[in-house]
C-alpha cells in the first residue's frame, strides 16, 4: 500500500513536470499551480526539508556513510529533507547526490547545488574588485557568464555570488569579493554579474541562479574585523548599502544570502525589517534568502537567541527561507510549527519560493540537466574560457604612476630583472575564493614576460612571503626574518636596464576572515624593495594584492607602479601584454588607496564637515589630522593611460521640467600618442540639501575608445533617479535646488559646472 501512495506521489511530481516543457518555464501562473500541488502533498517535514542546505558530505561516488554527521546527511536526503547541497562537485558527484533525492526520496524533489562561483570556476576570471577597476560593464556581465557556463558543466546550477557588499575600509578582507566603495558603480556591475549568471534564460543549460550576498551591511563591519558589529543609520543603509541589492533583486536575481552580522542590534539573519519588510515586501523580491553558513545558530554568540530552536524560530520568522548548515531548521522548524511559534504559512511560502527556483531552472523538467560529462570535459579549462579570463585580466590593471614614461618596456633588447616573492608564484594570481581551481595553474609574471624576450630576462626571488605553503583555511605564516635570498637579488639587479618586483599579498591573504590592521607590504617586501631601489631606481612595482595597500614609500620613490591585483589563471600574460604595451591599461580604482590606515573608513564621497578646510593658517581647528593629509594617497576612479586626455566644453541643458532629465555634454580628445581607452566619470553635488548629502557623488560613467588626436563629444542624462536620495525615513526624494556637476577620468582631476533645479 505504501508503496502504491509513493508511486503515486512521485507520478503527481512527475505529471506536473514534464508536461509542457516550455510554457510552464516561461509561465508564472503554470509554476504557481504547479507548486500549489506539490505542496498539497507534501508532509511538513518534507516542507522544512526543501528549506535545509547540507555541505557536500562523503565521497558521494564510493560507499554509503554508515554513521555520524555524514549518515545522518544521507538518511535526511533519502527522506526528502534536504533541498540543497552545496560543495558538491564534479557531474560525478553531483549526479550521486541527485540521484538519491530524485530516486530514493518520497516526492522525487531535485536538489539545487550550490557553490562559490565567485569569481570563475576551474579558470579563474580577476577577483571581483580588480573586474569593478575595469568599469566595463559588458565585460563584466561576460565574466560572470563565462563562470556560469563552466561551473553549470560541472554540475553547479547555483552560485552564491554577487558578492555586493559596499565597503570603505580596505581592513577587511572580503574587499575582495566586491565591486569597491561606491554604490552606483556596484549597482551597474551587481546588475551586470546578475545578468552575467543567468543570462536571458535560467532554463538553459548554461546559465545558472545567482545570489545576492550579503544581505544587509557585512561590509560596513566596525574596525574592518570580519564578522563584527554593524552600526549605521538610515540614511548609509538606504543610500549606500541597499542600491546595489536594490539593483540585483530589480535585475531578477533568483536568491539572496543573508549576513554573519548584526545590523543596529539585530542579526541580519533574524532580521524581520530587512529580510520581510525591505526585500520581500518593498522591493517585491520573490526569490529565495539563504542564510549564511551556520549563521541562524550564530545568533546565540551573538546574544541574541537564547538557543538553537530560539534561533530557528528567529530566523523563519524573520523571512530566512534556507537554513545553510545550522542544522536548525531540519532539527527544530517543525516543531516551532505545530507549537504555533512558526506559522506554516510562513513555511509555505518559503518552499514556494525554493521551488519556484528549481522550476525556473528546469530542475523540475531534467534533474541531471548539469550533469553532462561530455560537456564537463568540453568546457572546463576550455580555449574559450581561457581566452575570456585573459581579456578581463587586461582590462583590470590599474596603472597607477608611470614617471618619466617608464613604462611601456622596450622590446628592442631592454635588460630586465625580474624579481619578488610573487613574480613566479603560480598559485598566489588566483586570489581567493577559488575553491575549484588547482594550485599552480596561473601564468605566472615570470612565464609571462618569457614569451616577450626571455634571452634579456634574469629572475630573483629576493624573499619569500610565507614560511610555508598556504592552506585556504588556515592562519598565514609569514616569513618576517630570513633575507638570505636578497644578496643574488641585488646583484640581478645592478645589471639590469629596469626592474620589475611583483610584490603584495598572497592569495590567501584577502578574501573571508582576512582582516589585516597593517595594510604596508607584508613580510619583508617593504625592505627588499627599498635594498634594490638603492642599486637600481629604474624599479617597476607590479602589485598583486585583494585590497588597497598603503605604499607611501613606493608612491614617492617607485617611477612606476601597476596594481594588477590577483588576476586569476591568465595573470601573468595581461601583466606581461600590458607591461609591453600590446594592451594600454585603461582600469580605474574602484576604492580609494588610504596614506594611512588612520585615515579609515576613507572614500570619496564623504561629506563635508562645518570645518572642512583650513582658512586662517597655522590654526588647527578645522577638521584634519596633524600627521596625514585628509586626501587619499590614489582616489576612487584613479588609473592612467600610456597615452593622456584632455576634458573641454562642459555643457548643461537643462529641460528637467520639460522632459525629466538634465542633459550633460563634454568633449574629450586623445593628446598622447597612442591609441586609448577613457573612463570618463560624471559625479553630481547636491550643494543645499534637508539632509546633507556627499560632496562628490557618481551618477554616470562612460568608456571610450580614442586614437591618437581624435576628439568625441560624450552626452549624459540626469533623471529623477540621479538626482534624489533616500531621507532618513527610507523615502525617496527629490529637491530643488543647485547643484556642481564634475566631469573627469577620475574623483578628483575634473572640470565643473552647475545647475538650478527647479522642481
Ligand atoms: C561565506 C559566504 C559563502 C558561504 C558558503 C560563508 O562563510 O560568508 O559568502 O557563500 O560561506 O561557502
Amino acid at each position: 500500500m505504501k508503496k502504491t501512495i509513493i508511486t503515486l506521489a512521485f507520478c503527481v511530481v512527475l505529471f506536473s513536470c514534464n508536461e509542457n516543457k516550455t510554457e510552464f518555464s516561461s509561465n508564472e501562473n503554470l509554476i504557481d499551480q504547479k507548486i500549489d500541488s506539490l505542496l498539497k502533498i507534501m508532509t511538513l517535514e518534507e516542507k522544512v526539508g526543501q528549506m535545509n542546505q547540507y555541505n557536500g558530505f562523503w565521497d558521494v561516488t564510493g560507499p554509503k556513510p554508515d554513521g555520524g554527521d555524514a549518515a545522518k546527511k544521507y538518511e535526511h536526503l533519502k527522506k526528502g529533507w534536504v533541498g540543497s547541497m552545496l560543495n558538491v562537485t564534479g557531474v560525478k558527484n553531483v549526479r550521486a547526490v541527485q540521484k538519491i533525492a530524485v530516486e530514493e526520496s518520497r516526492l522525487g524533489i531535485p536538489l539545487i547545488i550550490g557553490f562559490d562561483v565567485i569569481h570563475g570556476y576551474k579558470t579563474l576570471s580577476p577577483i571581483p574588485l580588480a573586474e569593478a577597476a575595469s568599469w566595463d560593464l559588458e565585460a563584466i556581465q561576460k565574466s560572470a557568464e563565462m563562470a556560469a557556463e563552466e561551473a553549470s558543466a560541472a554540475g553547479i546550477n547555483w552560485t552564491f555570488a554577487p558578492m555586493i557588499d559596499i565597503s570603505r575600509d580596505a581592513r577587511w578582507g572580503r574587499v575582495m569579493e566586491g565591486a569597491g566603495e561606491d554604490p552606483f558603480l556596484g549597482s551597474k556591475i551587481a546588475e551586470a554579474r546578475v545578468n552575467g549568471f543567468q543570462g536571458k534564460d535560467l532554463n538553459a543549460h548554461n546559465t545558472i541562479a545567482a545570489c545576492a550576498k550579503h544581505f544587509a551591511g557585512y561590509g560596513f563591519s566596525e574596525s574592518g574585523r570580519d564578522y563584527n558589529t554593524v552600526d549605521v543609520g538610515t540614511s548609509t543603509l538606504f543610500n549606500t548599502i541597499f542600491p546595489p541589492f536594490k539593483a540585483a533583486s530589480e535585475a531578477g536575481v533568483s536568491t539572496f544570502m543573508n549576513s554573519f552580522n548584526e545590523l543596529n542590534g539585530i542579526p541580519a539573519t533574524g532580521n524581520t525589517y530587512l529580510q520581510r519588510d525591505i526585500l520581500k515586501e518593498q522591493w517585491k523580491f520573490d526569490g529565495f534568502v539563504v542564510s549564511d553558513w551556520g549563521s541562524i545558530i550564530e545568533m546565540k554568540a551573538h546574544g541574541f537567541a537564547k538557543d538553537k530552536k530560539h534561533a530557528t524560530e528567529l530566523a523563519a520568522n524573520a523571512g530566512s527561507d534556507m537554513d545553510m548548515e545550522s542544522y536548525a531548521y531540519v532539527e527544530e522548524l517543525a516543531n516551532l510549527v505545530k507549537e504555533g511559534k512558526v506559522k506554516e504559512e510562513f513555511i509555505d511560502d518559503s518552499v514556494r519560493r525554493i521551488l519556484k527556483v528549481k522550476y525556473e531552472l528546469g530542475l523540475f523538467d531534467d534533474p541531471y540537466k548539469y550533469c553532462d560529462e561530455a560537456r564537463e570535459k568540453d568546457v572546463l579549462g576550455s580555449e574559450k574560457m581561457h581566452n575570456a579570463s585573459l581579456d578581463m585580466a587586461k582590462k583590470s590593471i590599474v596603472l597607477l604612476k608611470n614617471e618619466g614614461n617608464l613604462l611601456p618596456l622596450s622590446k628592442k633588447g631592454q635588460k630586465i630583472a625580474l624579481i619578488g616573492p610573487l613574480a613566479a608564484d603560480k598559485t598566489s594570481p588566483l586570489g581567493s575564493w577559488r575553491l575549484a581551481a588547482d594550485d599552480n595553474t596561473a601564468v605566472s609574471v615570470l612565464e609571462g614576460l618569457e614569451k616577450y624576450d626571455g634571452n634579456n630576462l634574469t629572475y630573483a626571488k629576493g624573499t619569500d612571503l610565507t614560511l610555508e605553503q598556504p592552506e585556504f583555511i588556515k592562519e598565514l605564516k609569514i616569513n618576517t626574518a630570513d633575507k638570505s635570498e636578497f644578496g643574488k637579488a641585488i646583484t640581478v639587479a645592478k645589471n639590469a636596464d629596469v626592474v620589475i618586483m611583483v610584490l603584495g599579498e598572497h592569495g590567501f591573504q584577502s578574501g573571508e576572515a582576512r582582516s589585516r590592521a597593517v595594510l604596508d607590504l607584508p613580510g619583508l617586501q617593504q625592505e627588499l624593495l627599498e635594498a634594490i631601489f638603492k642599486v637600481n631606481k629604474n624599479i617597476v612595482l607590479v602589485l598583486n594584492n585583494g585590497r588597497p595597500l598603503t605604499i607611501n614609500w613606493a608612491d614617492k620613490n617607485i617611477p612606476a607602479i601597476v596594481e594588477a591585483w590577483h588576476l586569476g589563471t591568465q595573470s601573468g600574460n595581461a601583466i606581461a601584454q600590458v607591461l609591453y604595451g600590446d594592451y594600454n591599461p585603461s582600469g580605474k580604482l574602484p576604492m580609494s588607496f588610504p596614506r594611512s590606515v588612520g585615515q579609515i573608513p576613507i572614500y570619496y564621497n564623504y561629506k563635508n564637515t562645518g570645518r572642512p578646510v583650513l582658512t586662517d593658517p597655522g590654526i588647527v581647528f578645522w577638521s584634519h589630522y596633524s600627521d596625514v593629509e585628509n586626501t587619499p594617497l590614489y582616489p576612487f576612479g584613479h588609473g592612467l593611460s600610456y597615452t593622456s586626455f584632455v576634458y573641454e566644453n562642459l555643457n548643461i541643458t537643462d529641460t528637467f521640467k520639460t522632459n525629466g532629465t538634465i542633459s550633460v555634454s563634454v568633449k574629450l580628445t586623445n593628446t598622447g600618442k597612442t591609441k586609448g581607452k577613457e573612463v570618463v566619470q560624471l559625479y553630481i553635488q547636491d550643494k543645499f540639501a534637508s539632509i546633507t548629502r556627499p560632496v562628490k557623488e557618481l551618477k554616470g560613467f562612460q568608456m571610450v575608445e580614442l586614437n591618437p588626436n581624435e576628439t568625441k563629444e560624450l552626452k549624459f542624462s540626469l533623471t529623477k533617479k540621479e538626482l534624489g536620495f533616500y531621507n532618513n525615513t527610507g523615502d525617496f526624494i527629490i529637491e530643488s535646488g543647485d547643484f556642481n556637476v564634475y566631469i573627469g577620468g577620475s574623483s578628483n582631476t575634473v572640470i565643473d559646472a552647475q545647475f538650478n533645479l527647479n522642481n
